[in-house]
């Protein structure tokens, strides 16, 4: 079945809940056992029978079946945020001694939980440049564990050739761990491109419309048990009403996607008309640098992306931000709406270089009509030159 058929029924099943379209809302904590032996045959190990609500009831499973099958994967877990399932998939292979593999332009919060948490848990953090594809074959150490790769990365974009880092990876029986959450299920492949650990945070395009935190690990059978232990020994589960609103969110995951990708090439295509942009980093666009390997690995572009402006004073820059009326500034991204911010990268990278002199946004391009959104951005730009 093609995606959006999948995306229309996964994780449904009318005829268990007295013909209900949609999975009711499993609230538990409690779960009963209606005698002592199913009480005693309940935790077997292979839990796919709700035992308390932290370890999954009936809408953490329906959901994780969804995500599993739409991923390409055996199994999938929720968890309570897209940095928990990063948390828990890092946590269940390092232990203290080895050596892990970031790429410098992994998202921010990843960044910290690494230099600040399993730094102090004893594990050695090596920050590596996201162009370098089969060159990081001279990173391996023999107590390289884990290599974790974000592609495009966080704020400025660059692809990472995965395939050719997975080959040397697995020569070493270094594990791939990736942050998918830009490219979705449905645009990235992640396992037949050599991953084998899927992460992505399903707050962003999976739900949809800003209103709620959620993530999600996918995997193949070998790497699910040790996972899912770590899982349950961290207690990181989402809400029923999270996996609910999830739920609904794919089902319409394929044609927002399909519409922000639309909007956010017309975004691009303005944006490059625009005197005040020097540089735009967005794979989906032919002049990208990291063109060739978006086309060849993902089979559709999100539309969250960046650009540089010419150095501009800051009150300018504030007078541009403050009168805008569709684009919002706050993070996150993936809900229906537009949003844009200013970014800092200097604190945020070691092993690479920033050398743009003028401020760098982020945008999240919305579902709103992109001549409305033109419009919004070019009287900010007017303000700015006022
Ligand atoms: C690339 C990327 N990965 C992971 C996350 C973390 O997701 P969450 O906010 O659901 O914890 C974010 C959040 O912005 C992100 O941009």
């Amino acid at each position: 079945m093609k995606n959006e058929t999948l995306l229309a029924t996964l994780g449904s099943s009318p005829d268990d809940h007295h013909g209900v379209v949609n999975l009711p809302i499993y609230r538990a904590s409690t779960i009963l056992f209606p005698t002592y032996d199913a009480f005693m045959a309940a935790d077997n190990g292979n839990w796919t029978t709700p035992i308390y609500g932290r370890y999954g009831t009936p809408s953490t499973m329906a959901l994780e079946e969804a995500l599993a099958q739409l991923d390409k994967a055996d199994h999938a877990i929720v968890t309570s945020s897209g940095l928990a399932a990063i948390i828990v998939a890092m946590l269940a292979f390092v232990r203290a001694g080895d050596h892990v593999l970031i790429v410098d332009t992994i998202y921010g919060s990843t960044r910290r939980f690494c230099d600040m948490e399993l730094k102090r848990l004893g594990v050695e953090v090596e920050y590596y440049d996201p162009l370098a594809g089969a060159d990081i074959a001279k990173l391996f150490k023999n107590n390289t564990r884990i290599i974790f790769v974000e592609s495009p990365g966080s704020l400025t974009f660059e692809m990472q050739d995965i395939p050719a880092i997975a080959k040397a990876a697995h020569a070493k029986n270094v594990l791939v761990l990736s942050d998918s959450t830009w490219a979705t299920s449905l645009y990235f492949d992640a396992f037949a491109h050599g991953v084998d650990i899927n992460i992505q945070s399903a707050t962003k395009y999976i739900s949809g419309h800003s209103d709620l935190v959620m993530g999600v690990i996918t995997c193949k059978a070998e790497h699910y048990k040790r996972l899912h232990q770590t899982y349950r020994n961290m207690g990181m589960t989402p809400s029923g009403e999270n996996c609910f609103l999830a739920l609904r969110g794919l089902r319409t995951m394929a044609v927002r996607l399909a519409a922000h990708y639309d909007n956010a090439l017309k975004m691009a295509a303005w944006l490059k008309t625009r005197a005040e942009v020097t540089e735009i980093f967005y794979p989906a666009l032919a002049e990208s640098p990291g063109h060739a390997l978006w086309k060849r690995d993902c089979t559709g572009a999100s539309s969250l992306f960046s650009f540089a402006l010419k150095p501009v004073d800051e009150r300018k820059l504030a007078a541009f931000f403050d009168g805008l009326e569709l684009f919002g500034m706050g993070y996150s991204w993936g809900g229906y709406e537009s949003l844009l911010v200013p970014v800092q990268l200097e604190k945020s990278r070691t092993a690479t270089t920033w050398d743009h002199a003028g401020p760098l946004l982020r945008i999240h391009v919305g579902l709103e009509h992109i001549d409305d959104l033109i419009s919004d951005l070019a009287a900010g730009f007017a303000r700015m030159s006022a």
